[in-house]
């Protein structure tokens, strides 16, 4: 294909840099029946894909993370869950303290960003005013900008000072599933490459992948049964602690964005400051307690929502007598639960969709990519 560009009064050519972008893959539904059903199933594949990242860039980018003196995440929904697992993982395996703000509220702190300051901006389709608006000003300030995105040549990955894409292939689902455990990924091999440990995670993680795959169908027909009880539900909490605490949030926007249903996610230690008192007989409790250094404090407070009469839903890789349905994960390296626990619950969501009679490819009154303020 020859592209030239002219100028309209003139007709000369212009000498303008064209950029060929790889031709958009056509996404065929084959089997499944709901694009998000199939990108759900995708992920022990597109995990693997999500690793393929350049390793000086990585290393570029961790150094930079180390030296600046602060680190920000920008995001909105599921890729603002995303960047706070990315919080954790940085302090966690690279000691680094960092703070992720919701990329419309980023505006307000402008303040305090300047030219030692590094922005991280996870943005699935890299077309999200809101973050876009946010890393536009970071770079005014001189702060430099990193993108985590999907969409190969978005306007972030334009405005960006070093892009990383997910290589998860188009998303075609309103609620996004892939892209999350892409967004992942690439957090980890960030975190890793900042204790020069790259080849590791690329290991435990294609590691990973193949536990899921071994594990993707085994909840089906608990999950279904669920999902017939969960349509009658008004209101479910999902609680969890530590690193796994963003995978509570997701579950819950995952549910919600679908199922029309009330869902919050929390911290589990913050249920006895307020939310205990909205728990009922046969209230929904979604425990996401893997075997972890959080699992103990997790399930202490469910069982503090069990006494008031909870259904507690545990996502677990070992089954409990608190639990009333056990969505059983993969045993992996502890770091790694939050990208295993978050599959059964993006399938608890599909199917309680489908048992609503809703549509879960495309939930009402949202759309993919939010492309104004
Ligand atoms: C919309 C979508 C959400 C998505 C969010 C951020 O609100 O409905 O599913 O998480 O935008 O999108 P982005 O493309 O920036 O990741």
């Amino acid at each position: 294909m020859v592209v030239e560009i002219f100028d309209v009064k003139t007709g000369k050519t212009l000498p303008k840099k064209i950029e060929i972008l790889a031709e958009e893959e056509k996404e065929d539904l084959l089997e499944e029946k709901h694009y998000m059903l199939k990108e759900i199933l995708e992920q022990p594949k597109t995990i693997v894909k999500a690793t393929e990242q350049e390793e000086q860039k990585l290393i570029d980018v961790a150094l930079d993370m180390l030296r600046a003196k602060t680190v920000v995440f920008t995001a909105c929904g599921t890729a603002r869950y995303a960047a706070i697992i990315g919080r954790y993982l940085l302090s966690k395996v690279a000691n680094k303290f960092s703070d992720v703000i919701m990329s419309h509220e980023f505006q307000y702190f402008s303040d305090s960003i300047d030219k030692d300051t590094l922005v991280i901006a996870v943005s699935q389709s890299g077309e999200t005013a809101d973050v876009l608006e946010g890393v536009e000003k970071a770079k005014e300030k001189g702060a430099k900008v990193i993108a985590i995105t999907n969409v190969v040549g978005s306007s972030l990955a334009r405005i960006a000072d070093y892009t990383f894409y997910l290589n998860c292939g188009t998303e075609v689902a309103v609620a996004s599933t892939k892209a999350f455990t892409g967004q992942l990924v690439v957090l980890y091999l960030l975190a890793f490459a900042a204790i020069n440990k790259i080849k590791k995670c690329k290991d435990s993680v294609t590691e990973v992948a193949k536990k899921i795959e071994e594990n993707i169908h085994q909840n089906d027909s608990v999950l279904k049964e669920l999902a017939e009880k969960m349509k009658d539900k008004k209101d479910i909490y999902y609680l969890a602690k530590g690193i796994d605490f963003a995978i509570a949030s997701e579950g819950a926007l995952k549910l919600k964005e679908l199922s029309y249903m009330h869902a919050e996610g929390m911290p589990a230690g913050e249920l006895k400051h307020g939310t205990l008192s909205l728990i009922e007989e046969g209230t929904p409790i979604v425990a996401i307690c893997p075997k972890d250094y959080t699992c103990k404090e997790t399930l202490n407070n469910a069982q503090e929502a069990k006494s008031r009469g909870g259904f507690i839903i545990g996502v677990s890789d070992e089954n409990n007598d608190l639990f009333d349905v056990w969505l059983k994960i993969p045993k992996v390296e502890e770091i790694y639960y939050p990208i295993v626990s978050v599959i059964p619950l993006q399938l608890l969501a599909y199917y309680t969709a489908v048992a609503k009679g809703n549509n879960p490819d495309k939930p009402r009154n949202l759309a993919k990519s939010v492309t104004v303020k």
